[in-house]
């Protein structure tokens, strides 16, 4: 163990981090080990690049963005049929599954718990993990299958998560049979300085990845080579916080099987040119989603011959990718972006430091960073009430919160 203790001393000197050591002694014989595993494993090149990038500006002007094609779900006519019966002859075929990201913190909405654990407030108390399931079942039975379900969970939220899945029943999944949890990668947070967190446990603070590590958790965790194994050809991704999602579209599916497409997304028309939303767009020629903070006002504003906004199909985290399509974007690096946020940790006496403004970077890949991997993808407009009520603020932010939520879902299921 000294031996190793001592090569980890060296590793850190490098890269000035040796201050991770500093509480090594007061540590369980566990967790020293932990710690010098972690040590082991931290990328600190990979750290240390990003911390630099925090330093300059992120924006990219170069790129060139220009409008991306898409169809209107309630405007493809006679088409609509078309694509339906394709996309439920595949859903029938059992070749959909369906995956929750549910790795986020949930910083915004401030529940003490995974969001999914969350009760929106309905009569029935049902948490939004629930209301998922619902729909996920009640869908999967109108075409005579059971749509397999994949969680991402955090290495911090997983355990409880799946306790509250047990506590549940699984909602009447099976675990391991066609339910499956798979937990995503993190990275370690720094300070100002560059200098890497020490956890209340004394062990390298880290945070989720983003839900860009959807693509290479997928496949690092063995779950594409299980959906293959199960004769899955398409994949929808959402997000946990949005109680209408709809992850059992046959007219998606439909689109993008006859239009041979590997990856198809759902948008929503922008509630205004000045929502805080990701619209989808071309970047350099290639499907991407252009973030509120990067679109200039003269963009956000711009119109076409029929009066619609140029780029108005905000990004949804609707996403359905072949399986393919996953495998090829888990093996692409994705860039990384910042993050600026409170987080706990231990100052250099041992004391536990609960900062109440933002003190430390993270870095977050984007989903939507994979799009530029193909070179065509479909878009695809469908209404907002039957299918976007997402849970990312506290009542009090008034927007995108539990209580619009309840009542765009209520509405929906005609409830009182
Ligand atoms: P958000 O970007 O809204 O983040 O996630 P969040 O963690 O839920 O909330 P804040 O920003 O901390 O308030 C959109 C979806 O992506 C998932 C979330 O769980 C949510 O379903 N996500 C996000 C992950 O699975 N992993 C991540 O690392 C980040």
């Amino acid at each position: 163990m000294n031996q190793k203790l001592e090569e980890t001393r060296s590793i850190l000197k490098k890269y000035g981090q040796e201050h991770l050591l500093n509480h090594y002694d007061a540590l369980s014989e566990e967790n020293q080990k932990k710690l010098l595993n972690q040590i082991e494993t931290v990328d600190f090149e990979l750290v240390e690049t990003l911390y630099n990038s925090t330093k300059k500006e992120e924006k990219n002007t170069e790129d060139k963005i220009t409008p991306i094609d898409y169809l209107d779900k309630y405007k493809l006519n006679g088409q609509y049929k078309y694509y339906e019966n394709l996309g439920k002859k595949a859903i029938k075929e059992g070749k959909l599954a369906a995956v929750t990201m549910a790795g986020g913190q949930g910083t915004r909405l401030g529940h003490n718990a995974p969001k999914g654990t969350y009760d929106i407030g309905l009569d029935s108390h049902k948490s939004l993990f629930e209301l998922l399931s619902d729909n996920l079942k009640e869908e999967g039975k109108k075409y005579g299958v059971t749509v397999p379900w994949f969680i991402m969970t955090s290495k911090e939220n997983n355990k409880t998560t799946q306790e509250f899945f047990e506590k549940h029943k699984y909602f009447g999944y099976q675990k391991n049979k066609n339910l499956f949890f798979f937990i995503q990668s993190e990275l370690p947070m720094v300070d100002t300085e560059g200098k890497i967190l020490i956890g209340e446990d004394g062990l390298i603070k880290q945070a989720a990845d983003g839900h860009g590590g959807i693509y290479e958790a997928l496949v690092k965790n063995g779950m594409t080579k299980k959906m293959k194994e199960m004769g899955v050809k398409w994949v929808f991704i959402g997000g946990v916080d949005n109680c209408l999602v709809k992850m059992v579209d046959p007219v998606l599916m439909g689109i993008a099987i006859d239009k041979s497409v590997t990856v198809a997304c759902k948008s929503v028309v922008k509630a205004n040119p000045k929502e805080k939303v990701g619209v989808f767009c071309k970047r350099n020629g290639k499907p991407n989603v252009i973030e509120y903070s990067e679109i200039t006002d003269e963009m956000a504003e711009a119109i076409d011959e029929n009066g619609e906004l140029l780029y108005g199909e905000s990004h949804i985290l609707c996403n359905l990718f072949s399986v393919e399509a996953i495998e090829r974007m888990g093996e692409t690096p994705l860039p990384y972006h910042i993050a600026y946020k409170k987080a706990s940790y231990l100052d250099k006496d041992g004391k536990l430091v609960v900062p109440d403004s933002p003190n430390a970077y993270k870095f977050e890949a984007f989903l939507f960073d994979a799009f530029g991997a193909v070179d065509e993808m479909a878009v695809l407009r469908v209404k907002r009430e039957e299918e976007f009520a997402p849970v990312k603020n506290a009542d009090s932010a008034g927007v995108d919160c539990p209580k619009t939520a309840r009542e765009l879902y209520k509405k929906f299921y005609h409830l009182n």
